[in-house]
């Protein structure tokens, strides 16, 4: 499977342009997924719910343009969006396949102020099969929490898809680490550039990455600019979990002796 990253600047509130400047970068593109950023087509710096209301209402474009690319060049597409559901807003990715069906991911573990204006997720972590390779969602500071890779890749992901709006400086190298204990391949679409809203500003650090389960960077983007990273994956390398001739990195878990609350 071929996937593209894409490391992706949107205007904040300009969800119809960003679209439309998104389809453009991604025109060319031929391979079979697609994955783009957190909140990728509205910006991240929401003061309101209000705010948070008006771009939602692009929602339903956004997703049936989406849906007419997929279906044209047979290529699922994962990308961030504010998700209203049942007059409450979720921080939600959504995978759409060429045959129209989509599957939403609501972001399980916010960060900072976003606990001012969404829920946190309760759709929990889950893969979906496309063209034989299973694909695990996950937003941003999922990445934070072991226990988010660690429970897509006992579901069985080959690919963690992992749509970012990243302000700290440390997720790239971690991905790494993680990669290497769950033996997965992390692609991170991460955007750069800056928010501005009122006197709040926020800079995102870019370099999108694709590790490898053996935690090689097989592709990576600079810190700025629009682009698309692109890698192979191959499922049989991820479903070996084989560290060495001995040890399994899942085999191995001794669940006995974790503690899963505190
Ligand atoms: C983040 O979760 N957007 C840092």
């Amino acid at each position: 499977m071929k996937i593209g990253v894409v490391q992706f600047k949107p205007e904040l509130f300009q969800a119809k342009e960003n679209v439309r400047k998104a389809l453009e970068i991604s025109n060319n593109f031929d391979g079979d997924l697609l994955i783009f950023p957190e909140l990728a087509f509205t910006g991240y710096l929401f003061n309101s719910s209000d705010e948070l209301e008006k771009v939602s209402e692009y929602n339903a474009m956004t997703i049936e343009k989406w849906q007419e690319f997929s279906s044209e060049k047979d290529c699922a597409v994962i990308f961030g969006y504010p998700e209203k559901f049942m007059k409450k807003f979720y921080n939600s990715s959504v995978m759409i396949l060429p045959n129209g069906a989509i599957k939403v991911y609501r972001k399980t573990h916010l960060f900072s102020e976003e606990k001012r204006l969404f829920q946190s997720g309760n759709t929990g972590f889950f893969v979906e099969n496309f063209k034989g390779v299973n694909i695990g969602l996950a937003i941003c500071f999922d990445w934070f929490f072991p226990e988010s890779f660690r429970t897509l890749a006992l579901l069985g992901a080959d690919i963690i898809a992992h749509s970012a709006n990243l302000v700290m400086p440390y997720c790239q190298g971690a991905n790494i680490y993680s990669s290497i204990q769950n033996r997965v391949y992390i692609a991170t679409a991460n955007r750069w550039g800056k928010d501005k809203n009122d006197e709040k500003e926020l800079c995102f650090t870019g370099e999108s990455q694709i590790t490898s389960p053996s935690g090689e960077i097989i592709a990576k983007a600079p810190k700025d600019g629009n682009i698309i990273i692109e890698a192979d994956i191959d499922p049989m390398f991820s479903r070996d979990k084989r560290l060495n001739a001995f040890n399994d990195v899942l085999k191995d878990r001794k669940p006995n002796f974790y503690r899963l609350s505190q």
